[in-house]
């Protein structure tokens, strides 16, 4: 057990000064050194538009001396009421504030667009890539040299490192922490994957819906996002591992004092990679993104992962492909004992040492020669960082699942372009299955037939909803772990193999194979599955198969017509018109790449 005394002795790597490095040397497009400020096109100008550009900022009450030639740095703050799990962001800016001034800069806070996963319909997913368009373009359309980014919430802070790559400013982030541990009945519980166990209970008739409304105030006793290690604490923990969050900082819970403390240290930081213009794509190397898919393995986390990497990557041209999560992943072993694929939550993952006790456990697995937004080695960031809790991280040599036991990808010829399934939260004895396809053509479609007791199902039946992919949704919602038929929950089964082109929250489990590509809506094998056919799962040797012959499959494409698209106007015509499948990161088209962050033409 971890002691206080323990505690207070812990490194945390978050308190320590973040160490500096000569940046490497940035050239302007004709090669000479960049000297300059970006900030100066704007604040240094002379007559007119330098009077405008100064003038109006004045109106906040700000001296003359903001403009001396210091760094302005923006505070994106996706901070919203709607977003419950960024709701606390404004306090959080106003300690990366304190830092920015501290260190000799400028802050300004802006608001962003903000995703809130539990509220937006029809799903978070569908608005990500507009966030981070949004963002992209606030970054460069603004006076800044850097920026802080708040996120929080599953999308946002995906949205924010894509709009990050893609402007390429100076940038850290700062991510809002995980509430504190749910409490129920004497016992914890956690967010998003209770909400899934209590959902079969009350279908079940072993809960009431008195009872559910006990249990969700326990389950969200404070300010943050989602305490289980679902998507939004996998990927604070990759924005770490990646390099563009202070070390240690993942964790902290939202409520905790540390987390102003690293609020403010990354505004002090932001001040200095602003001044070496240290720039995103020099810290999201294609080693980073390495460390990144083996850490996931080794975190259990979310699914939803693969597909935010593969965006975050395609923005800056880093080679990553989906086939990587299974072979890079492969000697990681899982390490931490969080839910949905373990025991703890966020709040113990953090006193047990966080991200830096598991990346000092997975030493040379990881580049530990890469560089952060610290300015410091990753073997420099994690020096001295020990696990008090063994039972929350484990050893390499005692894991909680063995090394290969992480998301795979399946192939085969019902998901050509991949799909995924996260072993660590699956039933290991339906791992390899045999069963008849029982298909819907929706998610409501299938809702409507569970409750039914005369359901043609039993345990030994794969469960197909299709119509859930990118751009048959729209969005990808999260519904590839659906609730099981009523009739056999009733008989006390607990898991059966689903099989979708959807996703499933990160504090989701179960034996649910995911994202399979391509989707139904834009004529993928699985449009052709039907009810009565064999499917056949193998995880273990990573394939996905229907029986079904090649000639019968060409044979049902002909007669296959797609869905007439729904959207003719709007975010979601550009969306659906746009949007790329699930192994390719699910972002727009147009959107892949980076612009940078040119200054743009003045209009004064
Ligand atoms: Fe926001 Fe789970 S709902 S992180």
């Amino acid at each position: 057990m971890v002691t206080e005394d323990q505690l207070t002795d812990s490194p945390a790597p978050a308190t320590r000064p973040p160490q500096s490095r000569q940046a490497p040397a940035v050239r302007s497009p004709d090669g000479s050194p960049e000297t300059a400020l970006r900030s100066s096109e704007w604040f240094a100008a002379e007559g007119r538009p330098g009077m405008i550009y100064r003038s109006w900022l004045r109106a906040e009450g700000f001296v003359p001396e903001v403009f001396d030639g210091r760094p302005v740095i923006g505070i994106a703050n996706s901070w919203s009421e709607l977003t419950p799990c960024n709701a606390h962001l404004r306090g959080v800016a106003e300690s990366v504030k304190r830092g920015v001034w501290e260190a000799g800069g400028f802050p300004l806070e802006f608001p962003t667009m903000s995703l809130g996963e539990t509220l937006m319909r029809p799903t978070a997913m569908l608005f990500r890539n507009l966030m981070a368009m949004e963002v992209e373009e606030l970054l460069r359309a603004n006076p800044l040299d850097g920026v802080v980014l708040l996120s929080g919430c599953d999308k946002t802070t995906p949205a924010m490192l894509m709009a990050a790559a893609s402007a390429d400013l100076p940038a850290i982030m700062v991510t809002g922490g995980p509430m504190l541990n749910g409490k129920f009945r004497g016992g914890d519980v956690g967010s998003g994957t209770h909400v899934w166990k209590f959902e079969a209970e009350l279908t079940a008739g072993r809960m009431t819906q008195a009872e559910c409304v006990i249990a969700e105030s326990g389950m969200a006793r404070s300010c943050g996002h989602c305490m289980t290690m679902g998507t939004a604490s996998t990927m604070a923990c990759m924005a770490e591992t990646l390099g563009m969050q202070l070390p240690g900082s993942a964790a902290w819970p939202g409520a905790d004092s540390r987390r102003q403390l690293t609020a403010m240290q990354a505004g002090q930081r932001a001040v200095t990679l602003a001044r070496e213009k240290v720039r995103p794509s020099q810290i999201m190397t294609r080693e980073a993104f390495e460390n990144a898919v083996r850490v996931n393995a080794a975190i259990g986390g979310s699914t939803n992962a693969v597909i935010h990497l593969l965006a975050i990557a395609g923005r800056l041209g880093v080679p990553l492909k989906l086939d990587e999560f299974d072979e890079l992943a492969r000697p990681v072993p899982t390490l931490v004992n969080l839910m949905p694929s373990g025991k703890f939550l966020m709040e113990d993952f953090c006193y047990a040492g966080g991200i830096p006790a598991v990346m000092a456990e997975l030493g040379d697995l990881l580049h530990t020669d890469h560089v952060s937004v610290t300015g410091a080695t990753l073997a420099e960031n994690i020096e001295g960082a020990q696990c008090w809790n063994r039972d929350v991280i484990r050893t390499v040599d005692e894991p909680l699942q063995p090394p290969g036991s992480g998301t795979a990808v399946l192939r085969g010829n019902l998901c050509p372009g991949g799909a995924v399934i996260k072993q660590s939260a699956a039933s290991p004895h339906l791992l390899r299955h045999r069963g008849r396809a029982l298909v819907f053509d929706s998610i409501e479609e299938y809702h409507e037939a569970a409750v039914r007791p005369e359901l043609d199902a039993d345990e030994s039946s794969v469960l197909v909803v299709r119509g859930a992919g990118p751009r048959g949704y729209p969005g990808m919602p999260e519904v590839g772990n659906f609730v099981l038929p009523k009739k056999l929950l009733e008989r006390g089964v607990t898991d059966m193999v689903r099989i979708s082109d959807a996703r499933m929250s990160g504090t989701g489990y179960g034996t649910v194979v995911l994202h399979v590509a391509p989707e139904a809506t834009v004529g993928g094998p699985l449009a052709l599955v039907r009810t009565g056919d064999w499917i056949s799962l193998d995880v273990p040797a990573r394939s996905l198969t229907v029986e079904v012959s090649d000639e019968e499959l060409a044979s049902r494409r002909a007669d296959w017509t797609p869905p007439p698209s729904v959207h003719q106007r709007g975010y979601a015509r550009l969306y659906t018109e746009h949007v790329l499948q699930a192994d390719q990161g699910a972002d727009l088209d147009f959107l892949v790449g980076s612009s940078g962050s040119a200054v743009p033409r003045d209009n004064h």
